[in-house]
């Protein structure tokens, strides 16, 4: 017998800042053109938080979405994980703002970090508190304001992210159903190829750094897209594995959201079927630790995903980071 109580997604919610931005109004700021964007990544347009609006302002939202739909209190709540890269500061925590803004007095909060595979990484963690029976409900947010911290000159990353973000309301389910197994992995040696250099204890914010562009986002698109595509099937597959099911018993895939073609390579060499995998990008971009959940949240509400199916969601980002769940959905 499992010792381990089983662990699903009883609530989501998410919330995206209402001004967007389309790939038109694009080609007035850089470079580009909409063609290029649409064709090279499938992005159309995404959505850009205002001046006044921080990640925790959007995480809040999302929040308050998501412990209605599990139709808790926010006091109900026992741990708050924010994961994001755009935290409001260094600090307090995301996390701790949201517990104040949500009023759940009772909940433990902390940031997490691991780019856009930090949703996976935040519902893995959480998980472990509710199995061994230390909390009952934990809320995990991936939230961020990517466009703060974007070089809106520099046509190789500003028009791939955007603003967003989702939750998710963990919690004691059925047995047989909710978490089924998830994997977990980084590679550091690779973490140059996707960083925001500036601003922590390495290289400290100045004029200097200010003037020479390193507190924005700084990629080589090429080398993540080789790694993304690899090791998305790699962790989707070994998460499957390690659930006992197979690739043929997945119903849909939530995969992260930064190309179509990382989508689609991806889901080539898994065998899975385009139809069974849910895209969003076109209509916010890459919103990183965001991605998933608001698009899970999507899914969930469409009626794509309903209770007994098996869910798998893959992400990978900075760090190098990555992460998979295989869930049977439990609501
Ligand atoms: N508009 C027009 N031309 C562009 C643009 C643009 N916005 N961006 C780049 N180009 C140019 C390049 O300068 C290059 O020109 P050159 O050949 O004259 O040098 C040309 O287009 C082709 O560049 P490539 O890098 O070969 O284009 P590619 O097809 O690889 O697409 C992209 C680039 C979209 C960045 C792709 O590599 C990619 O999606 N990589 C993964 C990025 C990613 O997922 N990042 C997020 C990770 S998650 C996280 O944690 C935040």
């Amino acid at each position: 017998m499992n010792k381990f109580l089983p662990v699903g997604i009883i609530g989501t919610g998410s919330y995206v800042p209402e001004k967007e931005l389309t790939n038109l109004e694009l080609e007035k700021m850089v470079d580009t053109t909409d063609e290029w964007i649409k064709t090279r990544t499938g992005i159309s347009k995404r959505r850009i938080a205002d001046a006044e609006t921080a990640t925790s302002d959007l995480a809040t939202k999302a929040a308050q979405i998501a412990i209605k739909d599990a139709g808790l209190l926010p006091e109900d709540i026992d741990l708050i994980i924010v994961a994001t890269v755009t935290p409001d500061m260094s600090f307090p925590s995301t996390a701790c703002i949201v517990q104040k803004n949500i009023g759940a007095k009772k909940a433990a909060a902390f940031d997490l970090e691991a780019a856009c595979s930090g949703f996976i990484y935040g519902i893995t963690v959480g998980e472990q508190f509710i199995k061994s029976g230390i909390y009952k409900n934990i809320l995990v947010i991936g939230a961020e304001t990517l466009s703060k911290i974007l070089n809106w000159k520099d046509r190789n990353t500003c028009v791939l992210f955007g603003d967003g973000a989702g939750a998710a309301v963990l919690s004691q389910v059925d047995e047989g159903y909710g978490m089924l197994a998830s994997t977990l992995g980084a590679d550091g040696a690779s973490g140059d190829y996707l960083t925001q250099p500036a601003g922590g204890s390495r290289i400290p914010a100045s004029l200097e750094t200010v003037e020479n562009n390193l507190h924005y986002v700084q990629m080589d698109g090429s080398e993540v897209f080789k790694f993304a595509v690899r090791i998305m099937a790699k962790s989707a597959l070994q998460a499957t594995e390690n659930s006992g099911l197979k690739i043929e018993d997945i119903d849909y895939m939530i995969p992260h959201q930064a190309n179509i073609r990382i989508i689609e390579s991806a889901a080539k060499r898994l065998n899975i079927s385009m139809d069974k995998v849910y895209v969003n990008l076109n209509n916010y971009g890459n919103m990183s630790a965001a991605s998933v959940p608001v698009a899970l949240d999507e899914a969930v509400r469409n009626g794509k995903i309903k209770r007994d199916d098996i869910v798998s969601l893959v992400a990978f980002g900075g760090g190098l980071t990555w992460g998979s769940s295989i869930i049977k959905w439990a609501k």
